[in-house]
Order: structure tokens, then sequence, then C-alpha cells
């Protein structure tokens, strides 16, 4: 079958054999049949650039439940197979708060930790409390902790040690009942609720929402994986010397010899923002986002991101590494 549904860049790949997981029983089978697999959750952060040989397993487990801990707080645990989004809003609708800033992220939550996933100022790695596992090799189910996972900017153990390793089944989040911690630090979101002194969890997902989709293109629209590369993270003396070619350039303290830059304003310097090369392109609201405006192939698009990354090297020295899983 074609994947071009299944993946939010719309890339036309096909699957020589595929299944669907819609509990996890169903996976415990697929397992057992020892073949090599290939895990399809929401599709939203991987470029097809072939077909797939191995069996895609799309897992589509569904299913939200809750624990309370105290009066402040809650556990709340999603099937892997839930929509991320539609699972952010549900827990604003029970106001549980944790979440909001995470609004209109395409994907599903079980491939949430891999990357931990993360915007306007929150990652998922603030409210995780666990997840439940299948180990391919063993079958074995196992319980990861917030410190197990070992979250990183856009990075966690599931793209490193345990890469491929573990399909995950169920994540836990903590989240606050009363008392929320809003996070309303990211300009945009600031200025949007300027004129609001008591903001609810709603208010910040509503603005988050009002944000991304003036920034962001729609993947049912236009093909994409949100951001294509990380956002570089350089050395301070490097910044320095840059910063004297450039000195309007945006960035963020991260440590005390190190500075991230925007990937977005890198490109969108080096004359790429808006361009289209066939179907192929880059956005016209944000330069870190490619786009496939209909039949683009995955290596066309993959070609365009290897163009993108020596123009940034030769004119800023900067390598860009690339944030979606390239396959
Ligand atoms: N900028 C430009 N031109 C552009 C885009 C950005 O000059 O075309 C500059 C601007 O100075 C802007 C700054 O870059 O102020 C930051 O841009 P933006 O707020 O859009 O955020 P970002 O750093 O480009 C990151 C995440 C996004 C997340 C936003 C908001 C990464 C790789 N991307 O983007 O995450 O939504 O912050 O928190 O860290 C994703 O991972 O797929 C994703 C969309």
């Amino acid at each position: 079958i074609s994947l071009k549904p299944y993946n939010t860049f719309g890339i036309d790949a096909i699957a020589k054999q595929f299944v669907t997981a819609n509990s996890f029983n169903d996976v415990k089978s697929i397992l057992s049949l020892k073949k090599e697999l290939f895990l399809l959750s929401g599709g939203s952060n991987m470029l097809l650039t072939k077909n797939i040989e191995k069996l895609v397993v799309h897992l589509n487990l569904k299913g939200i439940t809750t624990s309370d801990i105290d009066e402040n707080y809650v556990l709340v645990t999603a099937e892997a197979g839930e929509n991320w989004h539609e699972f952010v809003l549900w827990c604003i609708s029970k106001n549980y708060g944790g979440l909001e800033n995470l609004s209109l992220i395409p994907g599903y939550v079980g491939s949430c930790p891999i990357q931990n996933i993360g915007a306007y100022g929150v990652e998922i790695k603030d409210t995780f409390y666990q997840l439940e596992a299948l180990e391919i090799a063993t079958g074995k189910t196992h319980i990861f902790n917030n410190s197990d996972c070992n979250f990183g900017y856009r990075n966690s153990v599931f793209k490193n040690n345990l890469k491929g390793k573990y399909i995950i089944t169920k994540v836990t989040f903590k989240l606050t009942k009363q008392n929320h911690q809003l996070n309303i630090s990211y300009g945009a979101i600031k200025s949007a609720l300027e004129n609001n002194q008591h903001p609810t969890l709603k208010d910040i997902s509503d603005a988050v929402i009002a944000i991304r989709q003036s920034k962001l293109p729609d993947p049912k629209e236009i093909g994409n994986s949100g951001s294509f590369f990380k956002n570089p993270v350089i050395d301070t003396e490097s910044f320095k010397k840059l910063q004297e070619k450039y000195p309007e350039m945006p960035h963020y303290i991260v440590s005390e010899n190190e500075i991230k830059i925007p990937a977005g304003w890198l490109i969108e310097q080096s004359g790429f923002k808006g361009k289209r090369f066939g179907d192929a392109g880059i956005h016209k609201n944000q330069a870190l986002v490619l786009v496939n405006y209909g039949n683009a192939t995955g290596k066309e698009i993959h070609e365009l991101a290897q163009h993108i990354q020596q123009t940034i090297l030769q004119n800023f020295a900067i390598e860009l590494e690339i944030e979606v899983n390239v396959i």
C-alpha cells in the first residue's frame, strides 16, 4: 500500500507489508512473528526516501486513563495511538495543566518521548512521568521513568542507545489539577495574553494554536514535518565573531560557553525562505520548515536539505543537523 496518507510529508512511498496494531495484544502477536519491523506512529517526524521492505506496523492503540495523586496532581496515561493534539485538548477540558503549550503538534502520543517534543518554552520532559514499552527482541514489558529516558533538546535514549529496540505502548504524564504552573515566557504568547490578567489553560492553548497556524503549514494542506533541522548550538567565541558581522543575529544563551542560533534565521538570511524547487520547498512563513507541494519525492526533499546544509556551512561555518528521521 502507499504510505502517503500515513506520513505528514505526504511522500508516496510503498509498504510491501502493512499491519495495524489496535491493542497491546496485537503488538505482542506481531512481535512473535519475529519479522523485521518498521514502526509507524503519526508519521509526523519522518522523511521517507525509499519504499519499505520490512513489515510496517501502524501503532494505533487508543485509550486514556487517570489516577489521582493528591488534590494538586493527577497521573494521566494515554495509549501510544492517541492523537497528540486531541489528547492535549482532552487534558485541557478536564482542567489538567502542563501540556497546553504543546497544542497542535502533529503526531501520536507514543512517539512524543522519542524526540522530547517541545514548543513555546515547554518540553514533554517537564511533565513526563513514565512510559511502558515492549522490548522487540524479547517481548518483555519495561517501564521507563523520566531519568531513564535521558531527555535532551529534541533527544532521548530512544534516539541513541535504545534506538529501534522498543515499542512504546503508553505514556504517563503528571499534570496539575490546580495551581497550574503556566509558562507564558515565550514572546508571542506573552503578547497574545497581554490584556489577560488570569489566563486559563484554554487561553494559552488558543494562543499557541493561533501562533502555530500563522507560521506553520497545516500538513493536511501542505506536506511537512515541522522543523526540519535542529537549532544549532555554537560556542560563545564563534558566536562573537559571527555577531560582529551580523549584529542583529537572534540567539539564546544555553550555558556559559554555548549559544543557540535559530536555524530559521540562518536559512532565511541565505535567501531560501519561500523558495520552491519543483514540488520541494522552504515554507514562506518559517524557513525551518521544508514542504512538499504535492508530488515531491523524499529524495528531492532530502537533496534540498543537503543543499541548505552546504550553504549554511559556507555562509556561517555552522553545521545544521537534520531533526527529522530520514529513512
Ligand atoms: N526566524 C527567522 N526566520 C524564519 C524563522 C525563524 O528569522 O523564517 C528567527 C526569528 O528571529 C524567530 C526565531 O528564529 O524569532 C525563532 O523562531 P520560532 O519562534 O518560529 O522558533 P524556532 O526556533 O524556529 C522552535 C522549534 C519549534 C517550536 C518553536 C516554538 C526546533 C527545531 N524548533 O522553532 O518546533 O514550535 O521553536 O517553540 O527547536 C518542531 O520541532 O517541529 C517545531 C516546530
